[in-house]
């Protein structure tokens, strides 16, 4: 089901095959799990944000997979160590997340921060419609109904050790884009 970021590299003596992605296998998982963790709770009508009990989807959400050319992508996003969004994407959604610290730090656990960081803002600012208008959203739920959308169903993210290994910046890219204005995140029941 999952794949590997593979290159093929002759030797004299033979093959040899070996991961060249960033990203280590453990991590894209953590990545791809929690987005279809919250996929499949909104799916079965089980999600629960800010108090607001989200109608089931009408037709299952896909889960996402992995997209070696999307973490490519995002990595050269991350690499550049700039908070900021990419301008040159075509179909592709993107999110982004910055986290430092005052001692150097690691990639451990920061999937999930991220995920976590994004995926809150259902809780903070609620999800008042399933359709994305203009004022769902500027309530300031991008992040989260980007990692929701239906029909974002390829993901591949980045992320790289910034500012004396004390700044993250973590890349994640969508494809289909989603946030469609007046589009639905999902079609409901
Ligand atoms: C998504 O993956 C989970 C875990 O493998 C699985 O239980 C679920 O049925 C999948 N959802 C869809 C819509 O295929
Ligand atoms: C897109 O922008 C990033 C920097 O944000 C750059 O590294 C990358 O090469 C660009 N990709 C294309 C296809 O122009």
């Amino acid at each position: 089901m999952f794949r590997e970021c593979l290159v093929l590299t002759i030797f004299l003596a033979g093959y040899r095959i070996f991961s060249v992605g960033e990203i280590p296998t453990s991590e894209r998982n953590d990545f791809l799990d929690a987005h279809n963790t919250l996929r499949g709770t909104i799916s079965a009508g089980k999600f629960v944000a800010n108090g607001k009990q989200m109608p089931a989807a009408k037709t299952p959400i896909a889960n996402m997979t992995w997209d070696c050319d999307i973490e490519k992508s995002a990595q050269k996003v991350s690499d550049t160590c700039i908070f900021v969004h990419s301008k040159n994407r075509t179909n592709l959604g993107e999110n982004i997340c910055t986290m430092w610290s005052s001692y150097k730090i690691t990639f451990n656990g920061m999937a999930k921060k991220a995920y976590n960081s994004w995926s809150v803002e259902f809780q903070k600012f609620g999800w008042v419609d399933i359709k994305l208008t203009p004022a769902v959203f500027s309530s300031g739920i991008g992040h989260a109904t980007q990692m929701a959308w239906a029909r974002s169903t390829k993901l591949g993210c980045g992320r790289s050790l910034c500012q004396n290994e004390q700044k993250v910046l973590i890349a994640c890219q969508y494809r289909d884009a989603g946030n469609f204005i007046n589009s639905n995140v999902y079609d409901p029941k």
